[in-house]
């Protein structure tokens, strides 16, 4: 935007008096009396009848003023909604670029549910896809950003927000990215531009839904979510519950961590970004299994909270069932099925749960399967009789 264009006028609502009254901060631009004004999100046009600054009646006000305006026709507004000049409003959409300048220690991960603040209210983001870093002005293909790095990508938002493209509107245009648990700033960013794909894709809706399919199935579709440490006894137990599934007539499918990654995720690794992708394409993949009626089983190591919340939050109330096989790294080791832990050990694979990669516990899983006491077939009952329990 060149310097001669006057900035677009932005009025930040604070408190609502009543349907025409409101008081708030001027974000950008002048208003005076008598301004066409646009309201966002609810889109409804009406005109400044009356300005007050200090308690004092003024006809015109400039950016960064404490003002209370009153509106010639009721409007639908609430706290953190904004007043915008009729002819260049403000933007509200879930989607949008921006380039981002991490601050954290620990890296960038794509995927990851972060909270994101910005001066309206906040709300929870997932950057979608990292386009690049940027070194100066060169641009270097990036997967992620680590600390003191700048980058620009996609961010995808949990319900729309109001803002402007950081050119149009500072204040409305810049945001940081926080910890959802420990509340921690870990970036600072600026929106470049408005991606309007949602709105563009429909959810479309079905005649045949989620009951109607689970019905002629005679059962209440659900995920287990088996989490645990490679040797666990994950897929074991798993599988065991699955013939036991089967042999109720209950239909059922397993997401297995070593199948999954030879197709839909074969282009994954192990660093903590591909885990976080690993984790949200199996998380999707189950919604859609359980939209078609399914017991759906999942057998991943899972490895980070976040995600497995993030997991959670696709499903309704008691439909995901957070099961954690919990045994030991040293009782793993020693099973190690599959010789990995001693490759591990011996340097030959990077990267590895538990040795030079994190597990974090589930802190409140519905069920935990003490694998050291319980046999492979106690632990596959655990799981039908909570089943059991559940839908009596
Ligand atoms: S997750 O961490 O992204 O959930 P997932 O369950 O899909 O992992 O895959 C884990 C399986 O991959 C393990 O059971 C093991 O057979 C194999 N594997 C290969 N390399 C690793 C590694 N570096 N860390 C953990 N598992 C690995």
């Amino acid at each position: 935007m060149s310097k001669d264009t006057p900035d677009p006028m932005r009025f930040l609502v604070r408190k609502v008096d009543s349907a025409n009254r409101v008081d708030g901060i001027l974000l950008s631009g002048s208003i005076k009396h008598g301004d066409s004004v646009i309201t966002v999100p609810s889109g409804q046009q009406t005109s400044v009848m009356a300005l007050e600054q200090n308690g004092n009646k003024v006809t015109s006000a400039e950016a960064e003023a404490n003002l209370s305006i009153d509106l010639t026709y009721s409007v639908k507004l609430l706290e953190g909604d904004v007043i915008a000049c009729a002819e260049n409003t403000a933007e509200y959409a879930d989607q949008f670029e921006a380039s981002i300048d991490w601050l954290a220690n620990e890296e960038l991960l794509p995927g990851r549910s972060y909270r994101l603040q910005t001066i309206t209210g906040s709300v929870d983001a997932v950057g979608s896809r990292l386009k690049y870093r940027l070194e100066g002005e060169q641009q270097i293909a990036a997967n992620t950003l680590q600390c003191n790095e700048r980058g620009v990508g996609n961010i995808a938002l949990t319900s729309p927000i109001i803002f402007d493209p950081v050119l149009t509107c500072g204040k409305l245009g810049r945001f940081q990215m926080l910890d959802k648990t420990s509340g921690e700033c870990l970036a600072e960013g600026e929106i470049r531009h408005g991606l309007r794909r949602a709105s563009n894709i429909h959810w479309q809706a079905l005649d045949v839904d989620k009951d109607s399919r689970a019905a002629i199935k005679n059962q209440t579709p659900r995920i287990i979510w088996m989490t645990g440490l490679s040797g666990s006894g994950k897929s074991t137990i798993a599988n065991l519950l699955e013939k036991k599934l089967l042999a109720q007539s209950h239909h059922s499918y397993l997401l297995d961590g070593d199948n999954v990654r030879h197709g839909l995720n074969k282009d994954l690794g192990f660093t903590a970004a591909d885990r976080v992708e690993n984790i949200r394409r199996v998380a999707e993949t189950a919604k859609l299994m359980l939209d078609a009626g399914l017991i759906v089983i999942t057998s991943f190591i899972s490895p980070f909270r976040a995600e497995r919340d993030m997991a959670r939050t696709l499903f309704a109330q008691g439909e995901f069932i957070e099961v954690f096989v919990d045994t030991s790294l040293e009782v793993c080791e020693q099973r190690d099925p599959k010789g990995l832990y001693s490759k591990a050990r011996a340097g030959e694979i990077r990267n590895f749960t538990g040795i030079d990669s994190p597990y974090e516990p589930p802190e409140h899983p519905e069920l935990v399967l003490d694998t050291v006491n319980l046999s492979v077939e106690e632990a596959a009952d655990r799981i039908i009789d909570y089943l059991q329990k559940q839908t009596t």
